[in-house]
């Protein structure tokens, strides 16, 4: 019998259809899934703290009101990916209890500090730019949940990408301090926005077993290799240097030659030892603590109308 149904999956996956939470499929499969979708709802929720830092600070009403809509999307995107994470049969108290841990992981890019305002550009520029070179392929991931969330998600990331290029923008127009301010959090974020891509391809414990089940589209390597190719431009267009002397051209590959990336740094990080790991995690913690009451007020309002209901 699972092995038909097994068959069955595969056909489904082969002939690009969409698996769906009803559907049988191998118990590796849905592990997977909620490894990696759970990862990512954490990273959305995580990566709202950097950028939160500079909503009271921004230097303008329009400038706080673009940054405010931004970290709420984040919010948004984590609450899909939770809720996708639930047709799988996850339970979301118990991926946050498991964050909250440091027994799941989520992504390194969001355990390095905001220093600056321009720090919020680099982040809409690189980071989100990073994430829709990402996500943009997750839209024909073969879960279907999965696959739907990551449409809306890589439509709002886009703005949030045009946001930090036109912010940055402004700043390269302005004083020559501002375009210092540019220049160094380009320097601080260029060589964490690759390591979001994951380890390199031989490193990668599951991208094979993704590709082969039409999880991950692309491997790690194709990606960072598609960002950097689509960034060069945008940072000369900017007028600021990505930090990377071996950074050139290659025509015969047709594609940039990069430096080396300091892997080290990335292990380090994602084993919990980077710049803000611990304030991340302690601040998700209490925010979770904190809301308690809130979650208890909703239990007991949602429990009395099913009571109500029942009565009526
Ligand atoms: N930060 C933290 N951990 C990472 C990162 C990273 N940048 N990249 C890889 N890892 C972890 C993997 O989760 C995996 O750990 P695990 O096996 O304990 O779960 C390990 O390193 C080995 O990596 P891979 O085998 O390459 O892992 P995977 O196949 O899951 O690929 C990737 C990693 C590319 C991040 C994939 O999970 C993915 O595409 N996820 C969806 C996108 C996402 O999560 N983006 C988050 C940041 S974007 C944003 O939030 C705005």
């Amino acid at each position: 019998m699972d092995a038909e149904r097994e068959r069955e999956f595969d056909r489904v996956v082969a002939a690009e259809q969409r698996v769906e939470p009803r559907d049988w499929m191998p118990d590796g499969y849905r592990k997977t899934l909620i490894r990696q979708i759970a990862q990512h709802a954490h990273s959305e929720i995580i990566g709202m703290q950097p950028e939160a830092n500079w909503i009271s600070r921004a230097p303008s009403l329009r400038r706080k009101a673009i940054l405010l809509a931004k970290v709420q999307d984040e919010a948004g995107h984590g609450l899909y990916l939770y809720a996708a994470t639930e047709t799988l049969g996850a339970d979301r108290e118990d991926l946050t209890t498991r964050l909250v841990q440091g027994r799941q992981k989520y992504s390194s890019i969001f355990n390095y500090p905001t220093l600056t305002f321009a720090d919020v550009g680099v982040i809409g520029w690189l980071v989100d730019g990073a994430a829709i070179c990402n996500q943009v392929p997750l839209c024909r991931t073969s879960y279907g949940p999965y696959a739907r969330a990551m449409i809306r998600v890589c439509k709002e990331e886009s703005f949030h990408q045009r946001q930090g290029y036109e912010l940055l923008m402004t700043m390269m127009r302005g004083t020559e301090a501002q375009r210092r301010m540019v220049q160094d959090a380009v320097d601080r974020w260029w060589w964490p926005s690759l390591m979001m891509f994951g380890p390199p391809d031989d490193a990668s414990s599951n991208t094979e077993r993704s590709m082969a089940w039409r999880i991950k589209r692309h491997t790690n390597d194709e990606l960072r290799q598609k960002f950097v190719d689509m960034t060069v431009p945008q940072a000369e267009a900017l007028g600021v240097t990505l930090p990377d002397p071996e950074l050139r051209w290659n025509p015969e590959r047709g594609h940039h030659d990069f430096g080396q990336i300091d892997w080290d740094e990335f292990w380090r990080v994602v084993g919990g030892d980077g710049p803000c790991n611990r304030q991340r995690v302690d601040h998700r913690r209490a925010a979770h603590e904190n809301g308690a009451w809130v979650r208890e007020a909703a239990a007991a309002y949602a429990a009395k109308q099913a009571r109500q209901e029942g009565a009526a």
